[in-house]
Protein backbone atom coordinates (compact mmCIF):
# COMPACT_ATOMS: atom_id res chain seq x y z
CA UNK A 1 0.00 0.00 0.00
CA UNK A 2 1.41 3.57 -0.65
CA UNK A 3 0.26 5.22 2.38
CA UNK A 4 3.29 7.21 2.16
CA UNK A 5 2.29 8.22 -1.64
CA UNK A 6 3.41 12.46 -1.26
CA UNK A 7 0.99 14.61 -1.56
CA UNK A 8 1.48 16.79 -3.92
CA UNK A 9 2.57 20.71 -3.72
CA UNK A 10 -0.39 22.36 -5.23
CA UNK A 11 1.38 26.14 -4.83
CA UNK A 12 0.56 28.08 -7.71
CA UNK A 13 2.73 26.82 -10.62
CA UNK A 14 3.45 27.01 -14.40
CA UNK A 15 0.38 29.46 -15.20
CA UNK A 16 -2.03 27.58 -13.01
CA UNK A 17 -3.76 28.99 -9.56
CA UNK A 18 -2.61 27.22 -6.36
CA UNK A 19 -4.98 24.18 -5.33
CA UNK A 20 -5.41 23.43 -9.46
CA UNK A 21 -5.23 19.69 -9.94
CA UNK A 22 -4.63 17.04 -12.84
CA UNK A 23 -6.52 14.15 -12.59
CA UNK A 24 -8.74 11.72 -14.42
CA UNK A 25 -12.03 10.49 -15.03
CA UNK A 26 -14.37 7.49 -15.45
CA UNK A 27 -17.76 6.01 -15.13
CA UNK A 28 -19.83 3.84 -13.27
CA UNK A 29 -21.29 1.68 -15.77
CA UNK A 30 -18.75 2.24 -18.26
CA UNK A 31 -15.41 0.56 -16.10
CA UNK A 32 -17.36 -1.20 -13.19
CA UNK A 33 -18.71 -4.29 -14.89
CA UNK A 34 -19.73 -6.69 -12.04
CA UNK A 35 -23.27 -6.23 -12.93
CA UNK A 36 -24.97 -8.53 -10.79
CA UNK A 37 -22.59 -8.74 -8.47
CA UNK A 38 -23.36 -8.21 -4.53
CA UNK A 39 -26.57 -7.38 -4.54
CA UNK A 40 -26.34 -4.48 -7.29
CA UNK A 41 -29.85 -3.63 -8.90
CA UNK A 42 -30.47 -3.57 -12.99
CA UNK A 43 -30.00 0.31 -13.88
CA UNK A 44 -31.49 1.26 -17.21
CA UNK A 45 -28.25 1.05 -19.01
CA UNK A 46 -28.24 -2.96 -18.09
CA UNK A 47 -31.35 -3.29 -19.92
CA UNK A 48 -30.80 -0.99 -22.52
CA UNK A 49 -27.33 -2.41 -23.67
CA UNK A 50 -28.85 -5.81 -23.51
CA UNK A 51 -31.82 -5.34 -26.20
CA UNK A 52 -30.76 -6.14 -29.86
CA UNK A 53 -29.62 -3.51 -31.75
CA UNK A 54 -29.06 -0.92 -29.50
CA UNK A 55 -25.06 -1.10 -29.06
CA UNK A 56 -22.91 -1.58 -31.57
CA UNK A 57 -21.52 -5.06 -31.66
CA UNK A 58 -24.06 -6.34 -28.91
CA UNK A 59 -21.70 -4.70 -26.37
CA UNK A 60 -22.69 -4.43 -22.80
CA UNK A 61 -21.25 -3.26 -19.53
CA UNK A 62 -21.71 -6.53 -17.67
CA UNK A 63 -17.74 -7.05 -17.33
CA UNK A 64 -16.01 -3.85 -18.77
CA UNK A 65 -12.47 -2.93 -17.29
CA UNK A 66 -13.95 -5.26 -14.44
CA UNK A 67 -12.88 -2.03 -12.25
CA UNK A 68 -14.87 -3.73 -9.56
CA UNK A 69 -12.35 -6.35 -9.04
CA UNK A 70 -9.00 -4.18 -10.09
CA UNK A 71 -10.02 -1.29 -8.52
CA UNK A 72 -6.75 -1.52 -6.10
CA UNK A 73 -4.55 -2.07 -9.23
CA UNK A 74 -6.05 0.94 -10.87
CA UNK A 75 -5.28 3.01 -8.59
CA UNK A 76 -1.88 2.22 -8.22
CA UNK A 77 -1.57 2.96 -11.47
CA UNK A 78 -3.20 6.42 -10.96
CA UNK A 79 -0.25 6.41 -8.55
CA UNK A 80 2.16 5.81 -11.17
CA UNK A 81 0.74 8.51 -13.60
CA UNK A 82 0.79 11.12 -10.71
CA UNK A 83 -2.54 12.03 -10.57
CA UNK A 84 -3.82 14.08 -8.14
CA UNK A 85 -7.47 14.13 -8.72
CA UNK A 86 -9.87 11.06 -9.83
CA UNK A 87 -13.59 11.43 -11.03
CA UNK A 88 -15.30 8.71 -10.70
CA UNK A 89 -19.07 7.69 -10.27
CA UNK A 90 -21.67 5.93 -8.05
CA UNK A 91 -23.65 3.20 -9.58
CA UNK A 92 -27.43 4.20 -7.92
CA UNK A 93 -28.70 0.75 -7.90
CA UNK A 94 -25.30 -0.86 -6.78
CA UNK A 95 -25.84 0.96 -3.25
CA UNK A 96 -29.42 1.08 -3.23
CA UNK A 97 -30.95 -1.78 -5.98
CA UNK A 98 -34.37 -0.16 -6.30
CA UNK A 99 -33.55 3.42 -6.13
CA UNK A 100 -35.79 3.60 -2.74
CA UNK A 101 -35.58 1.79 0.26
CA UNK A 102 -33.06 0.37 1.97
CA UNK A 103 -29.45 1.00 0.84
CA UNK A 104 -26.98 -2.26 -0.07
CA UNK A 105 -24.52 -2.52 2.61
CA UNK A 106 -22.35 -4.20 0.02
CA UNK A 107 -22.48 -1.98 -3.00
CA UNK A 108 -21.74 1.30 -0.43
CA UNK A 109 -18.92 -0.60 1.28
CA UNK A 110 -17.22 -0.89 -2.20
CA UNK A 111 -17.41 2.24 -3.03
CA UNK A 112 -15.64 2.95 0.67
CA UNK A 113 -12.77 1.00 -0.07
CA UNK A 114 -12.25 2.91 -3.12
CA UNK A 115 -12.38 6.57 -1.91
CA UNK A 116 -10.27 5.23 1.19
CA UNK A 117 -7.76 3.37 -1.29
CA UNK A 118 -7.51 6.64 -2.93
CA UNK A 119 -7.02 8.87 0.06
CA UNK A 120 -4.61 6.56 0.97
CA UNK A 121 -2.73 7.18 -2.36
CA UNK A 122 -2.92 11.08 -1.76
CA UNK A 123 -5.53 11.38 -4.84
CA UNK A 124 -8.72 13.58 -4.36
CA UNK A 125 -12.11 11.02 -4.86
CA UNK A 126 -14.73 13.22 -6.39
CA UNK A 127 -18.07 11.57 -6.86
CA UNK A 128 -20.46 11.94 -8.87
CA UNK A 129 -23.69 10.63 -8.01
CA UNK A 130 -25.27 9.94 -11.53
CA UNK A 131 -23.59 9.00 -13.87
CA UNK A 132 -26.68 7.77 -15.69
CA UNK A 133 -27.24 4.19 -14.48
CA UNK A 134 -30.70 4.87 -13.40
CA UNK A 135 -32.09 1.92 -11.21
CA UNK A 136 -34.85 0.01 -13.99
CA UNK A 137 -36.93 0.06 -10.75
CA UNK A 138 -37.57 3.35 -11.07
CA UNK A 139 -37.96 3.64 -14.88
CA UNK A 140 -40.74 1.18 -14.49
CA UNK A 141 -42.43 3.65 -12.12
CA UNK A 142 -41.83 6.78 -15.19
CA UNK A 143 -37.60 7.41 -14.48
CA UNK A 144 -36.66 11.11 -14.56
CA UNK A 145 -40.13 11.81 -16.86
CA UNK A 146 -41.71 12.12 -13.36
CA UNK A 147 -41.33 14.24 -10.22
CA UNK A 148 -41.05 11.92 -7.93
CA UNK A 149 -37.65 10.51 -9.00
CA UNK A 150 -36.16 13.95 -8.10
CA UNK A 151 -37.81 13.44 -4.50
CA UNK A 152 -36.00 9.62 -4.59
CA UNK A 153 -32.59 11.03 -6.09
CA UNK A 154 -32.46 13.94 -3.24
CA UNK A 155 -32.76 11.10 -0.81
CA UNK A 156 -29.87 8.69 -2.41
CA UNK A 157 -27.84 11.64 -2.25
CA UNK A 158 -28.55 12.68 1.22
CA UNK A 159 -27.57 8.48 2.39
CA UNK A 160 -24.47 8.90 0.14
CA UNK A 161 -23.49 12.15 1.93
CA UNK A 162 -24.20 10.06 5.29
CA UNK A 163 -22.21 6.96 4.33
CA UNK A 164 -19.46 8.72 2.54
CA UNK A 165 -19.27 12.13 3.59
CA UNK A 166 -16.28 11.69 5.77
CA UNK A 167 -13.99 10.79 2.65
CA UNK A 168 -15.29 11.71 -0.59
CA UNK A 169 -14.04 15.48 -1.06
CA UNK A 170 -15.99 17.06 -4.14
CA UNK A 171 -19.98 15.88 -5.09
CA UNK A 172 -21.38 15.98 -8.48
CA UNK A 173 -24.91 15.60 -8.93
CA UNK A 174 -25.43 14.90 -12.35
CA UNK A 175 -23.21 14.29 -15.45
CA UNK A 176 -24.56 15.88 -18.29
CA UNK A 177 -27.98 16.53 -18.23
CA UNK A 178 -28.45 17.69 -21.53
CA UNK A 179 -27.55 14.22 -22.56
CA UNK A 180 -29.78 12.38 -20.16
CA UNK A 181 -32.74 14.57 -21.24
CA UNK A 182 -32.30 14.74 -24.90
CA UNK A 183 -30.26 11.70 -26.27
CA UNK A 184 -32.12 9.47 -23.41
CA UNK A 185 -35.75 10.52 -23.76
CA UNK A 186 -35.95 12.63 -27.75
CA UNK A 187 -33.59 10.90 -29.97
CA UNK A 188 -33.80 7.62 -28.12
CA UNK A 189 -30.09 6.96 -28.86
CA UNK A 190 -29.03 6.36 -24.92
CA UNK A 191 -30.85 4.41 -22.90
CA UNK A 192 -33.60 4.61 -21.45
CA UNK A 193 -34.40 4.65 -25.67
CA UNK A 194 -37.43 7.07 -25.41
CA UNK A 195 -38.57 9.18 -28.47
CA UNK A 196 -40.73 11.77 -27.08
CA UNK A 197 -39.51 15.94 -26.74
CA UNK A 198 -42.37 16.81 -24.33
CA UNK A 199 -41.33 13.75 -22.53
CA UNK A 200 -37.45 14.93 -22.88
CA UNK A 201 -38.52 18.56 -21.67
CA UNK A 202 -40.03 17.04 -19.07
CA UNK A 203 -36.88 14.98 -17.78
CA UNK A 204 -34.83 17.93 -18.54
CA UNK A 205 -36.97 19.88 -15.51
CA UNK A 206 -36.74 16.95 -13.56
CA UNK A 207 -33.37 16.90 -13.55
CA UNK A 208 -32.47 20.19 -12.70
CA UNK A 209 -35.27 19.86 -9.85
CA UNK A 210 -33.12 16.83 -8.54
CA UNK A 211 -29.62 18.87 -8.36
CA UNK A 212 -31.04 21.68 -6.58
CA UNK A 213 -32.78 19.23 -4.33
CA UNK A 214 -29.32 17.39 -4.04
CA UNK A 215 -27.45 20.16 -3.52
CA UNK A 216 -29.36 20.71 -0.54
CA UNK A 217 -29.42 17.49 1.07
CA UNK A 218 -25.61 17.41 0.65
CA UNK A 219 -24.90 20.59 2.16
CA UNK A 220 -26.77 19.91 5.14
CA UNK A 221 -24.66 17.17 5.65
CA UNK A 222 -21.25 18.19 3.83
CA UNK A 223 -18.73 20.83 3.85
CA UNK A 224 -16.96 20.08 0.77
CA UNK A 225 -17.54 21.20 -2.95
CA UNK A 226 -20.72 20.36 -4.54
CA UNK A 227 -21.28 21.06 -8.09
CA UNK A 228 -23.01 19.38 -11.44
CA UNK A 229 -21.14 18.76 -14.25
CA UNK A 230 -22.56 20.02 -17.85
CA UNK A 231 -21.87 19.20 -21.31
CA UNK A 232 -20.86 22.16 -23.26
CA UNK A 233 -20.44 23.14 -26.61
CA UNK A 234 -19.58 26.32 -28.15
CA UNK A 235 -22.27 26.64 -31.64
CA UNK A 236 -20.64 27.42 -34.83
CA UNK A 237 -22.56 28.87 -38.20
CA UNK A 238 -25.77 30.47 -39.26
CA UNK A 239 -25.99 32.98 -36.46
CA UNK A 240 -29.81 32.37 -35.78
CA UNK A 241 -29.47 28.78 -35.29
CA UNK A 242 -26.32 28.86 -33.33
CA UNK A 243 -28.24 30.98 -30.89
CA UNK A 244 -31.12 28.53 -30.87
CA UNK A 245 -28.75 24.92 -30.53
CA UNK A 246 -26.78 27.23 -27.78
CA UNK A 247 -30.40 28.04 -25.81
CA UNK A 248 -31.25 24.11 -25.85
CA UNK A 249 -28.30 22.51 -25.21
CA UNK A 250 -26.12 25.06 -23.06
CA UNK A 251 -28.62 27.96 -21.52
CA UNK A 252 -31.38 25.45 -21.06
CA UNK A 253 -28.90 24.24 -17.93
CA UNK A 254 -26.98 27.18 -17.35
CA UNK A 255 -29.51 29.42 -16.77
CA UNK A 256 -31.33 27.72 -14.42
CA UNK A 257 -28.68 26.51 -12.29
CA UNK A 258 -26.56 30.07 -11.98
CA UNK A 259 -29.33 32.71 -13.20
CA UNK A 260 -32.69 30.64 -11.70
CA UNK A 261 -34.62 31.42 -14.75
CA UNK A 262 -34.80 29.48 -17.82
CA UNK A 263 -33.85 31.22 -21.40
CA UNK A 264 -36.97 33.21 -22.81
CA UNK A 265 -35.97 32.24 -26.28
CA UNK A 266 -35.91 28.50 -25.50
CA UNK A 267 -39.07 28.72 -23.59
CA UNK A 268 -41.32 29.86 -26.63
CA UNK A 269 -39.48 27.97 -29.25
CA UNK A 270 -40.43 24.70 -27.15
CA UNK A 271 -44.20 25.97 -26.11
CA UNK A 272 -44.54 27.06 -30.20
CA UNK A 273 -43.73 23.72 -31.45
CA UNK A 274 -44.27 21.19 -28.71
CA UNK A 275 -47.29 22.93 -26.13
CA UNK A 276 -47.40 24.39 -23.10
CA UNK A 277 -44.40 23.11 -20.95
CA UNK A 278 -44.44 21.31 -17.31
CA UNK A 279 -42.93 23.06 -15.66
CA UNK A 280 -43.43 24.76 -12.21
CA UNK A 281 -40.81 28.10 -11.84
CA UNK A 282 -41.60 27.54 -8.27
CA UNK A 283 -38.96 25.32 -8.82
CA UNK A 284 -36.30 27.96 -9.81
CA UNK A 285 -35.83 28.49 -6.30
CA UNK A 286 -34.78 24.91 -6.02
CA UNK A 287 -32.55 24.85 -8.85
CA UNK A 288 -30.47 27.63 -8.60
CA UNK A 289 -29.45 27.10 -5.16
CA UNK A 290 -25.50 28.22 -5.05
CA UNK A 291 -22.61 25.73 -6.15
CA UNK A 292 -19.09 26.04 -5.68
CA UNK A 293 -18.03 24.85 -8.98
CA UNK A 294 -19.45 23.90 -12.08
CA UNK A 295 -18.17 21.25 -14.37
CA UNK A 296 -17.65 21.74 -17.64
CA UNK A 297 -16.95 18.50 -20.16
CA UNK A 298 -16.25 19.96 -22.97
CA UNK A 299 -15.23 17.85 -26.38
CA UNK A 300 -15.49 19.91 -29.75
CA UNK A 301 -17.70 22.66 -31.23
CA UNK A 302 -21.01 22.05 -32.70
CA UNK A 303 -21.42 23.12 -35.86
CA UNK A 304 -24.84 23.94 -36.94
CA UNK A 305 -27.27 25.39 -39.48
CA UNK A 306 -31.16 25.77 -40.27
CA UNK A 307 -32.76 22.76 -41.38
CA UNK A 308 -36.91 22.55 -41.79
CA UNK A 309 -36.87 18.54 -41.29
CA UNK A 310 -34.91 18.66 -37.40
CA UNK A 311 -37.70 18.70 -34.84
CA UNK A 312 -35.73 21.87 -33.93
CA UNK A 313 -35.42 23.51 -37.15
CA UNK A 314 -31.75 23.31 -36.54
CA UNK A 315 -29.11 20.05 -37.74
CA UNK A 316 -25.69 19.66 -36.84
CA UNK A 317 -22.72 18.88 -39.33
CA UNK A 318 -19.30 18.20 -39.27
CA UNK A 319 -17.31 20.91 -40.67
CA UNK A 320 -13.92 19.84 -42.74
CA UNK A 321 -11.07 19.67 -40.97
CA UNK A 322 -9.45 17.35 -38.71
CA UNK A 323 -11.78 14.90 -36.69
CA UNK A 324 -11.58 12.20 -33.94
CA UNK A 325 -12.79 8.67 -34.33
CA UNK A 326 -16.79 10.51 -32.96
CA UNK A 327 -16.59 12.56 -35.96
CA UNK A 328 -16.17 15.46 -33.74
CA UNK A 329 -14.34 18.12 -34.67
CA UNK A 330 -10.46 18.82 -32.56
CA UNK A 331 -10.58 22.38 -31.69
CA UNK A 332 -9.34 23.09 -28.72
CA UNK A 333 -9.85 27.17 -29.50
CA UNK A 334 -13.82 26.10 -28.13
CA UNK A 335 -12.81 25.20 -24.71
CA UNK A 336 -10.70 28.52 -24.62
CA UNK A 337 -13.95 30.41 -25.94
CA UNK A 338 -16.68 28.15 -23.92
CA UNK A 339 -14.59 29.30 -20.55
CA UNK A 340 -14.12 33.02 -21.45
CA UNK A 341 -18.02 32.63 -22.34
CA UNK A 342 -18.81 31.46 -19.18
CA UNK A 343 -16.87 34.11 -17.54
CA UNK A 344 -18.17 36.97 -19.74
CA UNK A 345 -22.01 35.75 -19.14
CA UNK A 346 -21.71 34.32 -15.64
CA UNK A 347 -19.41 35.68 -14.01
CA UNK A 348 -16.63 34.89 -11.60
CA UNK A 349 -17.47 30.87 -11.22
CA UNK A 350 -15.40 28.25 -10.49
CA UNK A 351 -15.09 25.69 -12.92
CA UNK A 352 -13.49 21.96 -12.83
CA UNK A 353 -13.07 20.69 -16.19
CA UNK A 354 -14.66 17.57 -15.72
CA UNK A 355 -14.17 15.91 -18.77
CA UNK A 356 -12.09 16.31 -22.06
CA UNK A 357 -10.37 13.95 -24.40
CA UNK A 358 -10.93 11.90 -27.45
CA UNK A 359 -11.29 8.46 -29.14
CA UNK A 360 -8.58 7.88 -32.22
CA UNK A 361 -8.39 4.90 -34.33
CA UNK A 362 -4.64 5.43 -34.91
CA UNK A 363 -3.26 4.04 -31.78
CA UNK A 364 -0.30 1.29 -32.67
CA UNK A 365 1.30 -1.16 -29.76
CA UNK A 366 5.25 -0.49 -30.15
CA UNK A 367 7.67 -2.32 -27.99
CA UNK A 368 4.94 -2.69 -24.86
CA UNK A 369 3.82 1.15 -25.65
CA UNK A 370 0.43 2.04 -27.33
CA UNK A 371 1.64 5.01 -29.50
CA UNK A 372 -1.29 7.69 -29.45
CA UNK A 373 0.13 10.54 -30.70
CA UNK A 374 -2.80 12.24 -31.95
CA UNK A 375 -4.70 12.07 -28.67
CA UNK A 376 -1.07 13.58 -27.27
CA UNK A 377 -1.66 16.60 -29.72
CA UNK A 378 -5.16 16.65 -28.25
CA UNK A 379 -4.56 16.77 -24.88
CA UNK A 380 -1.44 18.87 -25.10
CA UNK A 381 -3.11 21.33 -27.31
CA UNK A 382 -6.15 21.51 -24.63
CA UNK A 383 -4.12 21.95 -21.94
CA UNK A 384 -2.70 25.04 -23.41
CA UNK A 385 -5.93 26.55 -24.25
CA UNK A 386 -6.75 26.07 -20.41
CA UNK A 387 -3.81 27.91 -19.12
CA UNK A 388 -4.48 30.72 -22.35
CA UNK A 389 -8.17 30.95 -20.28
CA UNK A 390 -6.66 31.07 -16.99
CA UNK A 391 -4.23 33.78 -18.13
CA UNK A 392 -7.35 35.95 -19.56
CA UNK A 393 -8.99 35.30 -15.65
CA UNK A 394 -10.85 32.29 -15.86
CA UNK A 395 -11.20 30.40 -12.58
CA UNK A 396 -10.17 26.79 -13.49
CA UNK A 397 -9.08 24.69 -10.50
CA UNK A 398 -9.03 20.73 -12.11
CA UNK A 399 -8.50 19.06 -15.16
CA UNK A 400 -9.73 15.43 -15.48
CA UNK A 401 -8.86 13.97 -18.57
CA UNK A 402 -11.55 11.25 -19.78
CA UNK A 403 -10.67 9.04 -19.34
CA UNK A 404 -8.21 7.12 -17.46
CA UNK A 405 -9.29 3.19 -19.14
CA UNK A 406 -10.90 2.62 -22.54
CA UNK A 407 -14.27 1.63 -21.90
CA UNK A 408 -17.75 1.07 -22.58
CA UNK A 409 -18.51 3.86 -24.61
CA UNK A 410 -22.76 3.76 -24.60
CA UNK A 411 -24.12 3.04 -27.65
CA UNK A 412 -20.96 2.69 -29.44
CA UNK A 413 -19.56 -0.25 -27.08
CA UNK A 414 -16.19 -0.91 -26.75
CA UNK A 415 -15.16 0.19 -30.54
CA UNK A 416 -14.23 4.11 -29.33
CA UNK A 417 -11.11 4.32 -27.23
CA UNK A 418 -10.87 7.31 -25.49
CA UNK A 419 -8.62 5.64 -22.16
CA UNK A 420 -5.38 7.36 -21.77
CA UNK A 421 -4.41 3.63 -20.65
CA UNK A 422 -5.52 0.95 -23.73
CA UNK A 423 -7.84 -2.05 -22.24
CA UNK A 424 -7.01 -5.50 -23.67
CA UNK A 425 -10.22 -6.30 -22.81
CA UNK A 426 -9.46 -10.35 -23.65
CA UNK A 427 -7.38 -10.51 -21.10
CA UNK A 428 -8.20 -6.74 -19.13
CA UNK A 429 -4.28 -5.64 -19.08
CA UNK A 430 -3.83 -2.07 -18.64
CA UNK A 431 -1.34 -1.05 -20.89
CA UNK A 432 -0.36 2.68 -20.89
CA UNK A 433 -0.34 4.44 -24.23
CA UNK A 434 2.63 7.62 -24.68
CA UNK A 435 -0.45 10.11 -23.89
CA UNK A 436 -0.49 8.95 -20.48
CA UNK A 437 3.38 8.91 -20.08
CA UNK A 438 2.63 12.22 -21.76
CA UNK A 439 0.25 12.98 -19.10
CA UNK A 440 2.49 11.83 -16.39
CA UNK A 441 5.46 13.62 -17.43
CA UNK A 442 3.56 17.18 -18.20
CA UNK A 443 2.10 16.84 -14.24
CA UNK A 444 5.92 16.02 -12.69
CA UNK A 445 7.25 19.00 -14.73
CA UNK A 446 4.50 21.39 -13.88
CA UNK A 447 5.11 20.15 -10.26
CA UNK A 448 8.83 20.72 -10.54
CA UNK A 449 9.44 16.77 -10.38
CA UNK A 450 11.25 17.27 -13.89
CA UNK A 451 10.44 15.19 -17.16
C1 LIG B 1 -19.44 12.19 -22.29
C2 LIG B 1 -19.80 11.24 -21.19
C3 LIG B 1 -18.76 10.20 -20.89
C4 LIG B 1 -18.11 9.69 -22.16
C5 LIG B 1 -17.65 10.83 -23.03
C6 LIG B 1 -16.95 10.41 -24.28
O1 LIG B 1 -20.60 12.69 -22.87
O2 LIG B 1 -20.05 11.96 -20.01
O3 LIG B 1 -19.35 9.19 -20.15
O4 LIG B 1 -18.96 8.84 -22.81
O5 LIG B 1 -18.74 11.64 -23.36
Amino acid sequence: MTATAPQPSLAAADGLPAGFRFGAATASYQVEGAAREDGRGESIWDRFSHKPGAVVNGDTGDVACDHYHRWASDLDLMVELGLESYRFSIAWPRVQPDGRGALNPRGVAWYRRLVEGLLERGIEPIATLYHWDLPQARQEVGGWAVRDTALRFAEYAGFMADALGDVVQGWITHNEPWVVAFLGHAEGRKAPGIRDWPTAIAASHNLLLSHGLAVDALRSRVNTPVGITLNLNPMRGDAAAASLLDAHQNRWFLDPVLRGTYPGDMVEAYERIFGPLPINPEDLDVISRPIDFLGVNYYNPTYVRASSEAPLGVSTFAPRGAVTAMGWPVDAGGLYDMLLRLRADYGDLEIWITENGAAFDDEKLVDGVVEDPSRVAYLSTHLEALRRAVRDGVNVRRYHAWSLLDNFEWEHGYDKRFGIVRVDYDTQERIPKRSALWYRDHIAAVRGGGA
